[in-house]
């Protein structure tokens, strides 16, 4: 393959093709969008690329593709330009990377670049399926022992170079705040009563949390289940990692009492303020909601769906 050398390339100045994701269109930079010298300091490393299959889940607008390899293998690549809005998610998945001890069951980081114009990444291609966490699906305690395993493994996260919980929460709480002082939401009293008691202090500490566990960042080899995507990772309370994932659960089928029935296997939760608890899903909901209303329009539904399980939730909590 011929170089043509580096060739910066801003987010506007390249083509992306559209692909399905969750029955939505969002477009993605492709692996043919990368600058020459990207994609060659990639093949310098895992050899010469024979195809690129993008990935057809996920939000994020890098690079998120599987790349065959001339020996029959695969790795995956992520990547994204360094001058994008969402270049520092694509940072801090590689901070993660580095840092994620050897037994956490994710992708492990082969190969990194931040030198030419864009943040790339390589990781170990996990040929999985999707798990299935509706109701009586085998899959769903496969997925709950892994949130327990990450607590145990990642808590004390021993570094002090991890963001702050509360850093990804400004983000939810923003979103609410405007929501909330527009004073034109149905059930906005539930809202206010969740948040009444909330106090961001209470989310700090020692654990290494993914914060963005869902089922489009989950693959299972038999019933194995690998975590993917690190671009949330932050260190704060152990039991946000739970209460974050739980309305996926509802989302999936299961009745806001059932997930807390099943949340009491995890130590985190068990020990989790109840205010707390209450306090950040109204948050999570809120910011979906505002997603829903005034996000992309290819993912309101999406972010609808998941707004009405964090409701759901909100509401059996106050009951
Ligand atoms: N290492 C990997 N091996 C196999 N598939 C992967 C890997 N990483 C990501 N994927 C697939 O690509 C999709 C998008 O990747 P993800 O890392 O979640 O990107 P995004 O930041 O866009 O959400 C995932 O839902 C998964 O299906
Ligand atoms: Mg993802």
């Amino acid at each position: 393959m011929p170089s043509c050398g580096f060739r910066p390339v801003s987010a506007a100045s390249v083509t992306r093709a559209a692909s399905t994701i969750r029955g939505t269109d969002v477009t993605r930079f492709q692996w043919e969008d990368l600058p020459q010298a990207v994609r060659d300091a990639v093949q310098d490393h895992a050899g010469p690329v024979v195809k690129a299959e993008t990935a057809t889940a996920g939000l994020m607008p890098g690079v998120a593709a599987r790349l065959h390899l001339g020996d029959g293998g695969s790795v995956f690549l992520k990547a994204c330009p360094a001058d994008h809005p969402a270049a520092k998610l694509y940072e801090r998945e590689l901070w993660a990377g580095r840092v994620l001890p050897a037994a956490v069951p994710t992708p492990r980081l082969r190969w990194s670049s931040t030198e030419l114009g864009w943040i790339a990444m390589l990781h170990t291609f996990i040929d999985g399926r999707a798990v299935d966490l509706s109701p009586g699906s085998p899959d769903v305690s496969a997925v709950l022992g892994l949130v327990a395993e990450l607590g145990s493994y990642l808590t004390p996260y021993p570094g002090d170079d991890a963001p702050p919980v509360s850093g990804n929460v400004s983000a939810l709480l923003a979103k609410g705040r405007h929501l909330l002082d527009r004073g034109t939401l149905a059930e906005q009293a539930l809202y206010v009563a969740a948040l009444d008691k909330w106090d961001v202090a209470e989310l700090e500490g020692a654990t290494l949390l993914h914060y963005d566990l869902h089922a489009g960042n989950l693959k299972a080899v038999g019933d194995q289940v690998f975590v993917l995507d690190w671009g949330f990772a932050c260190q704060g309370a152990g039991w946000v990692e739970p209460v974050m994932f739980a309305p996926r659960l509802i989302e999936a089928g299961h009745t806001p009492e059932r997930v807390e029935e099943l949340l009491m296997d995890l130590p985190a939760w068990r020990s989790a303020p109840g205010d707390g608890v209450t306090g950040l899903v109204a948050l999570w909901t809120l910011f979906r909601l505002y997603k829903a209303m005034h996000g992309p329009e290819e993912v309101r539904d999406f972010r609808g769906r998941a707004a009405a399980a964090g409701k759901a939730w909100l509401r059996y909590r106050l009951a």
